[in-house]
């Protein structure tokens, strides 16, 4: 018997299959189309390329374990977060979503505070309003195209429209609703005071369950075009980051979690809500009923090393690029990057700000480059580390997964940069991990995710800050934290420039 987990990032959807072990079986990804983006900090995909790479990723890992729908026993599903999906009265999608780096909506934030208050929406939603959000993506297009907000009758995130898609319901779950600035984290409900304050009709959104909870069966129609059976459950599922949480074992305090994929995050398990007075992470809930968590968010982590081999690389693999990195020497040869290619949310929660070498001289050569880049990522999630260290939460080693995790070279880099143990995990899933384990939960294979993260997740490699080379990145990190504060002005007098 199978579990089957489904991702819907930005660059592709995946889907795997796991074992009642939670062992990882078989796995098949589909590339989405690159995100459309007619102007700076804005970002668009269409739903409908998500389902397609979604189907084709579910046929792909049928195909692969050569089985049929019937070995399927449930499905979660995890997705990028904050996107705005826009659904009208015959459930057709109304234009391609705003998605979670779309930094667009600086107007509608302010008009959002001016409107409920900054302390009320923090008593509603835990969380200050930030750019990307999904609710002020919603009021962007209530000011900018009110003739598709007339038409507006579901608003669904990513992974939820797949959802609909799969099993005809309108859900989602707690982790993933917590990120649209309409979810009251606390009481794990969508909060009424906001929507009733801004004049937004609470039949828009869809039902929320906990993210083990089995939300709708696999219809008869998409079971012939996909080769699943119909009547397989789907459970809640998570936001990705939550979603790869669970696939890392982030499930009681002590370990965190950093998470390279196009953002870079870092994840705190907490047994109560907790807040960073200047909202600089988020406070969300778990997909562990009765549990929350906060999280920094790097927003060109992944993106920034990607952006580097699409611009001046296109030829060569993400090893072969971290290698050449290694090349160079410790600090870059004094150059610094600043990873804000999609302004930056932790620390700075600031949409204008801009991505930069600092520090360039005649003699640079390529591996400079990249190596500036991979230790720019690594200090940029060190502020959001930091932050979560000073919430109180105990950390006692922090886990890599995605892109960073690959590679040997940018790991040690982060131990260096982190000044803590860092380690890898056997499996180093990620989202879609995490969804096929909440699948085995929400099926009742096992009681809680706790049990199943017990069974089936093991760090195998750990590296620990290299004595002597720990106090020379304190120091660079001690300079990479002065360059936001003065540039600030300019990056905002840039954003202006053309408008
Ligand atoms: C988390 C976030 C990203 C996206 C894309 O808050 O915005 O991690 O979910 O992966």
């Amino acid at each position: 018997m199978y579990w089957l987990g489904l991702d819907v990032g930005t660059g592709g959807s995946r889907a795997l299959l796991v074992d009642a072990k939670g062992m990882v079986r078989h796995s098949y990804t589909a590339a989405h189309e690159d995100m459309a983006m007619a102007r700076p900090l804005w970002a668009e995909q269409h739903p409908d390329d998500w389902w397609r790479a979604s189907q084709e990723a579910i046929k792909g890992v049928l195909k692969a374990a050569n089985i049929t729908g019937e070995a399927v026993r449930g499905i979660g599903v995890s997705g990028q977060m904050h996107g705005l999906v826009l659904l009208d009265k015959d459930n057709r999608v109304i234009r391609p979503a705003l998605i979670w780096c779309d930094q667009r909506s600086q107007k509608q934030v302010d008009c959002i505070n001016a409107t409920v208050g900054s302390k009320t929406i923090l008593e509603s939603t835990a969380n200050p309003m930030l750019t990307g959000f999904t609710l002020p993506k919603l009021l962007w297009i209530r000011d900018e195209e009110p003739a598709n907000f007339e038409r507006v009758r579901k608003i669904l995130l990513p992974k939820d429209y797949i959802r609909f898609k799969l099993t005809g319901e309108f859900a989602t779950e707690v982790s993933d609703a917590s990120g649209t600035g309409l979810f009251d984290v606390v009481r794990r409900r969508w909060s009424r005071e906001m929507m009733t304050a801004l004049g937004l009709d609470m039949n828009i959104l869809p039902r929320a369950y906990e993210s083990s909870d089995i939300t709708g069966t696999v219809t008869r129609e998409i079971a012939e075009a996909t080769g699943l059976q119909s009547g397989t459950p789907v459970v809640g599922g998570g936001g990705d980051q939550a979603a790869s949480a669970i696939g890392n074992g982030i499930v009681e305090p002590g370990a965190v979690s950093c998470t390279i994929g196009t953002s870079g995050v870092v994840f705190a398990y907490m047994e109560k809500p907790a807040y960073d007075e200047l909202g600089r992470v988020h406070t969300f809930c778990h997909a562990i009923p009765g549990a929350w968590h906060v999280m920094g968010v790097t927003q060109g982590a992944g993106l920034s090393l990607q952006w580097f081999r699409n611009r001046f690389a296109p030829e060569m693999a993400y090893d072969d690029l971290t290698a050449e990195g290694a090349l160079s020497t410790r600090g870059s040869q004094g150059l610094f990057w600043l990873p804000y290619l999609m302004g930056e949310r932790t620390p700075h929660l600031d949409a204008s700000a801009r991505g930069a070498w600092i520090g360039l001289t005649a003699r640079h050569q390529r591996p400079d480059l990249i190596r500036a880049i991979l230790e720019g990522v690594c200090f940029s999630q060190r502020d959001c580390l930091e932050i979560i260290r000073a919430l109180g939460a105990p950390v006692s080693i922090v886990r890599l997964s995605g892109g960073g995790a690959r590679s040997p070279f940018w790991h040690q880099l982060f131990a260096d940069i982190f000044r803590s143990p860092v380690a890898t995990l056997e499996t180093q899933e990620g989202s879609a991990y995490g969804a096929a384990l909440l699948a085995l939960v929400g099926t009742g294979e096992y009681q809680s995710a706790r049990e199943i993260c017990s069974v089936a997740v093991h760090e195998v490699q750990t590296k620990s800050p290299d004595p002597d080379t720990a106090p020379y990145y304190e120091r660079a990190y001690g300079i990479y934290r002065s360059l936001y504060p003065a540039l600030k002005q300019a990056f905002g007098a840039i954003s202006q420039l053309d408008e």
